[in-house]
């Protein structure tokens, strides 16, 4: 993965967030239209806010750069009702093709934990069962890292998903969903393991799977399944 963001993105967004008045009614949605600076994100968690809603506003979406490159936006997948997400980096080349998230080698992996680990543990729970969206809606050019502008802008549509579907816990998988939802520098070596919070939602980071998939990184591996029965506990017992 490429240089890291500025972490400017979640104090960003959130500070937008704040000034935003809560609205007695949806607003208008700022439209692809609109010049980024007149753009006034809505509350955090506008009042009967839903993952259609959230989808519709997003729409076909031209707010940032990431749109030139895409085939199709790939919104997020899963249960709505779930008590878990997981949150990825952005689609990569079988995403951006499906539209759907985590159905590459890194989405296959990251299936194969859920499933597996939680077959290990007891608690049965499928891939269908959890909710899996990714900070970037759309796959960035040749997979580098998402821009800190292009996590600020897509970034408010994963705070909604987050705050529509209210989860017990949040997992991020690699340094670019934590640094979304965590803000600060920190890499997921750093807060990895540890229960951290977003919005009152208690949040864990852990490693990216593409990341996994490098042969030489097994004692991640290991620690990432850790990582996932401490999760997967937390939310089912
Ligand atoms: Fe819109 Fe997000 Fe895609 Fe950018 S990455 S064009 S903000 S959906
Ligand atoms: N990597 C991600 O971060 N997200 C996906 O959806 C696929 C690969």
């Amino acid at each position: 993965m490429a240089a890291a963001p500025e972490p400017v993105v979640r104090e960003a967004v959130l500070q937008a967030v704040v000034q935003a008045p809560p609205p007695p009614e949806l607003p208008p949605f700022p439209t692809n239209e609109m010049p980024l600076t007149d753009i006034v994100l809505p509350g955090l968690a506008p009042e009967g806010d839903t993952l259609e809603r959230i989808c519709a506003d997003i729409g076909d979406c031209t707010r940032c750069r990431l749109s030139q490159g895409r085939n199709k936006i790939v919104f997020g997948v899963g249960d709505p009702n779930t008590k878990l997400v997981f949150v990825g980096e952005g689609p990569g080349a079988d995403e951006d093709a499906q539209g759907i998230p985590f159905v590459g080698r890194a989405g296959q992996l990251l299936t194969q934990m859920i499933e597996g680990t939680s077959a290990k543990e007891g608690i049965p729970l499928k891939r269908a069962d959890v909710y899996i969206c990714n900070v970037v809606k759309c796959r960035p050019p040749e997979n580098r890292t998402p821009e800190a502008d292009e996590m600020q802008i897509c970034g408010q549509f994963l705070f909604r998903q987050l705050s529509a579907i209210k989860p017990k816990a949040i997992c991020a998988l690699g340094s670019t969903a934590a640094k979304a939802l965590l803000g600060g520098k920190d890499g997921v070596t750093k807060l990895r393991g540890k229960w951290h919070k977003w919005n009152d939602i208690p949040l864990m980071v852990t490693y990216h799977p593409s990341y996994l998939l490098r042969p030489y990184n097994q004692e991640a591996k290991r620690e990432s399944w850790e990582d996932l029965k401490k999760t997967l506990h937390f939310v089912y017992d």
